[in-house]
């Protein structure tokens, strides 16, 4: 379709969360710096916070793989909508020793406590990352809590990374987590693009589609994105999928207002 027309070498709207296109906002940027000065520096706990469709599962990806295998283990929970026992037994997992038989969740802490110190005392690091935190009971939270209780004098010997949509703001603001909340000393909060931005985020993934300079976004046509998308990258994402189809039908290298409106109003269409 309009790929292959324009000449992109993959689609330049996709909705999944390729690092790959990352384009580094001030605000990216900043999230990533917190992350990494968090992990770093031993800080303990990280929460990273925004808006529905903000970046925050690319830049999980982009700074997991930032993590140098020679000195980092990383786990990545991404459904986090599971108890405890489910928990440790994913973090075993994704650390590499899936617990054999079915095991008490005391048995799996009594694993997951020996498999920590095994590997500190290797000279590894560890990092949990939970994405769509916003999502965990209060008791997984406590079983989190509970794993961030090993440290050294000056240290934390496991660096949490808690990751989710503003509810998670109001989750950790819970009399139950105010034990977990004093922990958290790097937090950093997502926000849309400015227009700039996201103009500039545009023209960034059809250059790393393979674009060659077409299409062409019209200043109102960009302003119009802008309006409707609130600068939230995903809706944006969305709308110029749209738009380039849209203009693409019309045999046109310009993307222009008539073709984001026709993208909005396809896209209202589909959340009414
Ligand atoms: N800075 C960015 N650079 C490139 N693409 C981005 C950026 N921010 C977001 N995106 C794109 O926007 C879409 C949504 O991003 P992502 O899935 O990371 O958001 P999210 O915050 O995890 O959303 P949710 O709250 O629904 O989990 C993806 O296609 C992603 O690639
Ligand atoms: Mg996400």
């Amino acid at each position: 379709m309009y790929q292959s027309y324009y000449g992109f070498t993959e689609m330049p709207f996709h909705i999944t969360p390729d690092p790959k296109f990352l384009y580094l906002s001030t605000t990216h940027l900043e999230a990533l710096q917190h992350l990494r000065y968090g992990v770093t520096e031993k800080k303990g706990f990280i929460v990273l916070i925004g808006e529905v469709g903000c970046g925050k599962t690319t830049l999980c990806r982009k700074f997991m793989n930032e993590l140098d295998p020679a000195h980092y283990d990383s786990a990545l929970v991404l459904n986090p909508r599971v108890n405890e026992t489910q928990m440790l037994e994913a973090i075993l997992t994704e650390l590499g020793e899936p617990p054999t038989a079915a095991q008490s969740q005391n048995d799996l802490v009594g694993l997951m406590n020996k498999l920590l110190l095994d590997r500190i005392a290797q000279g590894r690091e560890i990092v949990l990352i939970i994405d769509e935190a916003q999502n965990l009971s209060f008791e997984v939270f406590e079983q989190v809590r509970l794993l961030s209780n090993l440290e050294t004098d000056k240290h934390k010997l496991l660096q949490i990374v808690l990751m989710g949509q503003t509810e998670l703001k109001d989750r950790l603001a819970a009399e139950e987590l105010r034990q977990l909340r004093q922990r958290i000393l790097v937090h950093y909060e997502l926000r849309p693009f400015t227009r700039e931005e996201m103009d500039r985020y545009i023209q960034h993934r059809l250059t790393v589609s393979g674009g060659m300079g077409r299409p062409y976004f019209t200043p109102w046509a960009l302003r119009h994105l802008f309006k409707t998308s609130r600068g939230i990258p995903r809706i944006i994402n969305n709308l110029c999928d749209k738009a380039l189809l849209s203009s693409f039908i019309r045999d046109s290298d310009e993307v222009n207002y008539w073709d984001a409106r026709r993208a909005t109003r396809d896209l209202a269409r589909l959340t009414d």
